[in-house]
């Protein structure tokens, strides 16, 4: 972890020249400063610094110290069309996701020949009928009342939470519910726990924020909880981003004596818990441990489920369910990018979800996607990769030989119409440079096979 500590330091400062918080010839916080404010070595901060000034962003004035530089990113954004935004920031993810490819193994999303395509119609109708004016009608920002009553008796009914419909909002995915958290919450500097490795976007959400990544590593048994408390005390993290259960990307699922643990932890030491909870019933054993939110009594949890993994990823909902005070700021942070989720969208994920088919519907999904899973370890099974079998989720998590050149093997592999996560991407520390996410639920059980065959050759001849 520490010999990439000077990136995250690197990442931070050049994150807030680019707002602009310092301005061209400034001068910058010295080494000495920076490193006490980081709680780092001075090394640490001096190698930022050196990289900052080989990029050109900063430079240098003999037993001064570093400045500004008026050509570095600064420029770079002016030199941009005014119309066209200066603040875009990338994501990963997405950029992958872009890259058309016979051989997906990159999208953690459902096959969409394994959903219901042709019932959906049935309750379109069935919401037209219902509610003639759906088109003709925002819905509230905070979602559809009678859809957060339904969700409300739902979450009690199966994770025994306690909560009224005015402690849930809806939200187009759970994407927008972590945006919304790091906005409302995440000022620059504010320190964040993130797990190591984490869903990818969500480094790319915090560090807009300019947050102080402080990973977290996530084991087969869970997190070092030692650790985590140490981590607690000393950097006083205002949230831990977490996906305990068939976690993106190693498929783990954090045991439920740390869970109740951990939320004492936060209680303890005012650190809220945001569980992002999108797999959970995706599961081919034993249904897993109640979520976290179950166990809290002091609002130390933000439970964000999304439903847009399985029941209609077209559809795009998620709900977010939280104490009243932080709803207060989600909703004034939701209204001011839309009006609501929209309307049609809920009702009829409301009549679908609560439907019996629907319930039919998954129990047959556990059973194609635990295939899926079976036939990739199947044709991984020839190689000596390493992996843990996950026991639910869409995803495999895979250690590939450390020889492997992974810029290579991705890009070869697009030549190839294959495309996979790397899991660089995934740590907030930019390692993992030999591991690969490859998902089993995107593709059907042929092109599975065949895709595998092939990057197993490709990595090969690689290595
Ligand atoms: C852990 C995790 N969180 C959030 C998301 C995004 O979900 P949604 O499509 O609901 O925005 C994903 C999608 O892959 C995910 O794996």
């Amino acid at each position: 972890m520490k010999d990439k500590l000077f990136e995250q330091v690197y990442d931070y400062l050049l994150e807030r020249i680019r707002r602009g918080e310092w301005k061209a010839h400034e001068k910058l916080p010295s080494v000495r400063t920076l490193a006490a404010e980081f709680n780092v070595h001075r090394l640490t901060v001096f190698k930022a610094y050196q990289l900052l000034k080989q990029n050109r962003n900063v430079y240098v004035k003999d037993k001064s110290g570093y400045y500004v530089q008026p050509g570095g990113i600064l420029a770079m954004d002016s030199q941009q069309d005014p119309i066209v935004s200066a603040y875009v920031h990338e994501s990963h993810l997405s950029e992958i996701h872009q890259v058309q490819a016979a051989y997906q193994f990159s999208k953690a999303l459902l096959d969409p020949n394994l959903l219901p395509n042709h019932y959906f119609s049935e309750y379109v109708k069935k919401v037209f009928d219902l509610y003639p004016k759906v088109l003709g009608t925002y819905s509230t920002t905070q979602g559809d009342q009678e859809l957060r009553e339904a969700l409300c008796r739902y979450f009690t009914n199966e994770h025994h939470f306690y909560l009224t419909m005015d402690e849930l909002l809806i939200t187009s995915g759970s994407q927008e519910a972590i945006d919304l958290i790091a906005r409302v919450l995440v000022k620059a500097r504010d320190a964040v726990l993130l797990e190591r490795p984490t869903y990818s976007p969500a480094i790319d959400v915090f560090r807009r924020q300019g947050a102080r990544i402080i990973p977290i590593e996530i084991h087969r048994y869970g997190y070092d909880l030692d650790q985590v408390e140490m981590f607690m005390q000393k950097y006083k993290p205002r949230l831990f981003y977490l996906n305990p259960t068939f976690h993106n990307p190693t498929g783990y699922t954090v045991p439920a004596v740390q869970r109740k643990r951990l939320v004492e932890l936060a209680e303890k030491y005012q650190c809220l818990l945001i569980e992002d909870d999108p797999y959970r019933d995706i599961y081919f054993g034993e249904e897993p441990p109640l979520p976290f939110f179950s166990y809290d009594t002091a609002g130390s949890v933000i439970y964000i489920r999304s439903f847009s993994k399985y029941v209609a990823p077209g559809l795009g909902i998620a709900a977010a369910a939280c104490h009243p005070s932080l709803m207060k700021l989600l909703l004034k942070a939701k209204s001011l990018s839309d009006s609501g989720a929209p309307l049609l969208n809920q009702k009829i994920f409301l009549h679908y979800f609560f439907s019996e088919r629907m319930q039919q519907h998954l129990a047959k999904l556990r059973i194609a996607l635990s295939i899926r899973k079976d036939i990739m370890e199947e044709e991984l099974s020839v190689t000596d990769w390493n992996w843990s079998s996950p026991t639910g989720g869409f995803n495999l998590w895979v250690k590939l030989p450390e020889s492997i050149q992974m810029e290579s093997l991705l890009s070869k592999g697009m030549e190839q119409s294959i495309t996979f996560v790397p899991g660089s991407i995934c740590d907030p520390l930019r390692e993992y440079t030999s591991w690969v996410r490859l998902s089993y639920s995107y593709l059907n059980e042929q092109q599975l096979r065949e895709g595998l065959k092939r990057l197993v050759s490709l990595t090969r001849s690689l290595c």
